[in-house]
């Protein structure tokens, strides 16, 4: 089977090897298509060389079917059109309250121990979640990063009628306004990027480029000077931070969904002013997955468009050089058996 490898210093190679056969409660997936998300590329940059295991496997946006199942799996048969939710909280104890997506030593699959970049990816059967025979394997792969904008959602208990902005158009921002606008709610996104603009607009977003226009009085204009009832601070940006307090309005609730890696300057004063409130929210948890899966299914937002190349697993390292170079690409996903 082939496997891709992430070597360390911006270098991925492929190789040749055995077809491991499942250990107790794993399964064996034959993966279909592996998607490259942000984390794949700030690997890719040498940012979590201290965490990542190298020489190592990495992805964890995925799609397969069942290939063999180790001692002790049931409920699950061989050629069963899969996903994996990459969450291993076998470490999680009493005082993580049962909430085992964010479990104090949680590990991420694809990341704290091998991924899905390659043929074949044994993983354990507690991460799975079926697809339905129909389910098409290339937006599968969108279910992991959809399951994220749908926990997002979820937790900002957005409603119909409400004003909600997203702040940045990058992958995830775009399924957040997606899954948003499916609520009822009018949703607007921000972002600086004038491609990622017209992007978004082809998905059927109402988009602006906060270079151009005035973000705060634009958002006051669409609410009658009410503001935001939601914010999702997806971009990961100082600027960001800066005007999300503006844009709230009376008791907003700001969705904290990128991950700011240093501390950064956030207006208290706003969250005191409007009795503001700040969410933080991370990963997604099994009824979200279901969601997405669900979502996927039907098939009846714009998710193909999401998808803005497939290539084979044996062109990774052009793949993620081409990643650097083109800033407007949406998802990149790798073809595991081309
Ligand atoms: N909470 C979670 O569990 C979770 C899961 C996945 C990703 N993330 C985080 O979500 C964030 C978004 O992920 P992504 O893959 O879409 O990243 P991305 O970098 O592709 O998207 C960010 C977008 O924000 C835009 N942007 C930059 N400055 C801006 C500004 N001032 N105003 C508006 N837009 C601006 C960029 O042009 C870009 O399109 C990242 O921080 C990522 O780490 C969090
Ligand atoms: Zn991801």
């Amino acid at each position: 089977m082939k496997a891709t490898i992430y070597e360390g210093n911006r270098t991925f190679s492929v190789i040749e090897k055995e077809l491991e056969e499942p250990i107790k409660g794993e399964v064996r997936i034959k993966v279909a298509y592996s998607g490259v998300c942000g984390t794949d590329v700030h690997i890719y940059h040498g940012m979590m060389d201290k965490r990542v295991n190298i020489p190592v496997t990495i992805g964890h946006e995925m799609s397969g079917v069942i290939d063999a199942l180790g001692n002790g799996v049931s409920g699950f048969s061989i050629g069963e059109k899969v996903v994996v939710r990459p969450l291993d909280d076998r470490g999680a104890k009493p005082s993580d309250k049962g909430f085992n997506h964010i479990c104090e030593d949680l590990k991420f699959i694809g990341i704290d121990s091998p991924g899905s970049m390659q043929q074949y990816w044994n993983v354990p059967a507690f991460t799975l979640h079926k697809l339905k025979p129909e389910t098409d394997l290339k937006l599968a792969a969108l279910i992991e990063p959809l399951a994220v904008a749908v926990h997002d959602v979820r937790l900002s208990e957005l409603k119909a009628g409400e004003t909600a902005v997203v702040l940045g158009g990058g992958p995830i921002g775009l399924l957040v306004a997606m899954v948003a606008k499916e609520t009822g709610a009018q949703v607007i996104v921000s972002e600086v990027n004038e491609n990622r603009v017209t992007k978004a607009k082809e998905l059927g977003l109402n988009a602006v480029n906060p270079v151009n226009i005035d973000l705060v009085e634009y958002v006051k204009a669409q609410t009658e000077g009410r503001r935001a009832d939601v914010v999702f601070e997806v971009a990961g940006v100082q600027q960001a931070l800066d005007v999300m307090t503006e844009i709230a309005g009376i008791r907003g609730r700001i969705l904290m969904v990128a991950i700011h890696g240093q501390k950064k300057e956030v207006d208290l004063f706003k969250f005191f002013w409007k009795e503001l409130k700040l969410i933080g929210a991370r990963v997604y948890e099994k009824e979200d997955y279901e969601k997405a899966i669900d979502l996927i299914t039907k098939n009846e937002l714009p998710f193909e468009q999401m998808i803005t190349e497939v290539q084979p697993l044996s062109n990774i390292q052009q793949v993620f050089e081409g990643i650097d170079n083109n800033p407007d690409g949406l998802k990149v996903l790798m073809d595991c058996q081309a």
